[in-house]
């Protein structure tokens, strides 16, 4: 199936390591030219951007949680490539601990990256797609914790991760007629450095719960997404896909 990515521009949030950086090697692999948004991961940006070749990758700095680095962010990708035409939000903060650990502060700042993050970085793409009267499609990274919460105490990233899914059908709603998609992906747990460590130390209660009886890979998040937003999903929107090996099945 050809997903017609080629020379698309693509930004995507926290893409330097992780899930991230399989969405963006996968892209890049089907021809796409993308925005690898980092905030501290500098090197791993720049080695990946250097990996897939600079004509069609550069790292971009941004802190998601910052609304003064949203639209630079957004001007450094075209002026490297050209007009966004596909964002996603994947960056994500994801702090541990049980109930009475979180501060306030702590709540934001989790609220902060991964909801307001995503609300800013999607405004701004959807400003500047009106500005060319042109389509677009977000995909949001959201979890199957959205649902069922996690049972090793991220509250705070949980609820943010219900918001995002709210977020994602409120927004398809509104930009359907304008030609512009919004999907989620609910992944469940991944081999990423998120949890690698929790996976190691609660694996055989983990496994029990998975009908598919094993933990994710990266790119098994990553076809989807890409799949998500390319024009082989012209049907959807508002969809969230459960990517769970049958954790969700919802
Ligand atoms: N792994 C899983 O089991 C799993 C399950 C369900 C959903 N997910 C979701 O999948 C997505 C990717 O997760 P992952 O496992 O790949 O996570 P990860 O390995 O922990 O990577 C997190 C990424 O987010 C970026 N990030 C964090 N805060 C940021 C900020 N303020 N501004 C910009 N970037 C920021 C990090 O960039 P820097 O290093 O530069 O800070 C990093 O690239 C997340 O949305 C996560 O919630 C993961």
């Amino acid at each position: 199936m050809d997903l017609n990515l080629r020379n698309k521009v693509v930004l995507v949030t926290g893409g330097a390591r992780g899930i991230g950086a399989v969405i963006c090697k996968m892209f890049a692999a089907e021809g796409a030219k993308v925005g690898i948004n980092y905030r501290q991961s500098r090197e791993q940006a720049e080695t990946l951007a250097g990996e897939i070749g600079c004509g069609q990758a550069a790292p971009i700095q941004g802190d998601i949680g910052n609304e003064a680095d949203i639209a630079p962010m957004f001007d450094q990708l075209e002026q490297a490539f050209g007009p966004v035409e596909v964002l996603i939000n994947n960056a994500a903060h994801c702090p541990s601990g049980p109930l009475e650990s979180y501060t306030r502060e702590e709540w934001e700042r989790t609220f902060a990256v991964n909801v307001t993050g995503a609300f800013q970085a999607s405004q701004q793409f959807i400003q500047r797609l009106r500005a060319r009267r042109a389509t677009g499609r977000i995909v949001n990274i959201s979890s199957q914790a959205a649902f069922l919460g996690s049972t090793s105490g991220h509250l705070p990233y949980d609820a943010s991760k219900g918001a995002l899914i709210s977020m994602t059908r409120a927004l398809a709603r509104e930009v359907a007629p304008e030609g512009i998609a919004v999907n989620a992906v609910a992944p469940g747990m991944v081999m990423t450095e998120m949890v690698a460590e929790i996976w190691e130390q609660r694996k055989e209660k983990y496994l029990a719960r998975i009908p598919l009886h094993r933990i994710g890979q990266p790119e098994e998040i990553a076809r989807v997404v890409v799949f998500l937003a390319s024009g082989a999903a012209s049907y959807m929107t508002g969809a969230t896909v459960d990517v769970s090996g049958g954790v969700l099945m919802h």
